[in-house]
């Protein structure tokens, strides 16, 4: 017998890589410096009271010291007068938060809809449960969600819609009003992923949250990462909040003991740590509008972001010009994988990585 007759038919070969690494456009660039605005990470580093929290506890990790993550829940709900801990889901990273959503709620037979360009890594979860995902692109002038045509794609084996909200990789967002008519308009046995990880740096009036339909019992799940605004990716934290019912079945997928100590420690600290939250929310927003100046002085395309990252448009040929801007020691994201061919995403840094962006990229555009 060949053993891949009993393999699950629908797990695919997998493609998705992060960025590339530091190390890999050392060996290329000769440059002194470089700089990774590719993973929309925190220039400003991790939360210091995490890091001091996280040195502390090092000495005690012989010992099992978390009988479960009730602190960390209490630590979240601080910030959300209408949430317990009932409606917290801790998790390994935002993408294990996806990922207990998606087994929770696919097999083969159902669906669920995403709009590219988005997050690439859904698609595979989706994939993963043996479901089918049904794209309904996002618009593709100002990358915001067709509500009409999601609606109309919805069927008896739709279990998940995907909002992501600002997306990945446009920074773009869909207005409360849209999202109101959505989840107003969605049949009982459909779930909204309300993905928000980039939450902490939308400032436009009329964002929508998922904790708005939340506390009003609504079915929806929302997703916060702790590797973007608190400077964490290397912990792996996340969470995903909804209703207690919602809640309480996510919950019962997870393994015991499954956020381990120093995680859990340096997420406690970095929700205590609001001075370092706000230097980041201000540098971003100072940042951001130093680069809409640039990127208009030299004729860049670009769409207004509510994250920590801007979406442009390559005036050459992307590989071309992600290549010169390794070249140059500038690490952006081509998004081509994420269903925008000539897109490239560029993390927002300090004003020192976006001088040396400003400059690698009119450089490249000069000798192409
Ligand atoms: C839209 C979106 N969702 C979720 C994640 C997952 O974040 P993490 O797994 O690092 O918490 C990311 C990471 O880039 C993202 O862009």
């Amino acid at each position: 017998m060949n053993i891949k007759e009993i393999f699950k038919s629908y797990i695919k070969k997998k493609d998705y890589a992060g960025g590339i690494t530091r190390e890999e456009v050392k060996n290329r660039a000769q440059v002194e410096k470089i700089w990774k605005l590719s993973s929309n990470e925190n220039i400003l580093g991790p939360s210091p009271m995490a890091q001091k929290a996280i040195a502390d506890c090092i000495q005690n990790l012989h010992e099992y010291d978390f009988r479960d993550d009730h602190q960390l829940k209490n630590a979240i709900c601080e910030s959300y007068p209408s949430l317990t801990s009932e409606n917290i889901v801790t998790a390994n990273s935002g993408i294990e938060a996806l990922e207990l959503i998606t087994r929770g709620f696919l097999k083969p037979g159902l669906e669920c809809i995403i709009s590219h360009p988005t997050f690439v890594a859904y698609e595979s979860m989706i994939e993963n449960e043996g479901a089918k995902v049904v794209n309904i692109p996002l618009n593709p002038d100002d990358y915001t969600l067709e509500i009409e045509k999601i609606l109309a794609a919805v069927n008896d084996k739709t279990r998940l819609v995907f909002v992501t909200n600002p997306n990945n990789p446009t920074g773009t967002y869909t207005n409360k009003k849209r999202i109101d008519y959505l989840i107003n308009n969605l049949p009982d046995d459909v779930i909204v992923v309300y993905d928000e990880v980039y939450f902490h740096f939308a400032d436009a009036f009329d964002f929508p949250r998922a904790y708005d339909y939340i506390k009003e019992n609504k079915n929806v799940i929302g997703v916060h990462s702790f590797s973007k605004a608190y400077g964490l990716a290397g912990i792996r934290l996340g969470y995903a909040f909804s209703t207690p019912e919602i809640a309480e079945y996510l919950g019962n997928i997870k393994r015991p003991f499954i956020i381990n100590t120093m995680t859990m420690i340096g997420g406690i600290a970095a929700l205590k740590d609001t001075g370092h939250l706000e230097k980041t929310k201000d540098l971003i927003r100072t940042e951001k509008k130093w680069l809409y100046k640039e990127f208009d002085k030299l004729g860049i395309m670009y769409w207004p972001s509510q994250a920590n990252f801007i979406f442009i448009h390559s005036k050459i040929n992307l590989a071309n010009f992600i290549d010169g801007m390794l070249n140059e020691g500038i690490m952006i994201r081509p998004c081509n994988k994420f269903g925008a061919p000539n897109g490239a995403r560029i993390t927002i840094g300090n004003r020192e990585a976006n001088t040396a962006l400003i400059k690698a990229i009119s450089n490249v555009y000069k000798n192409r």
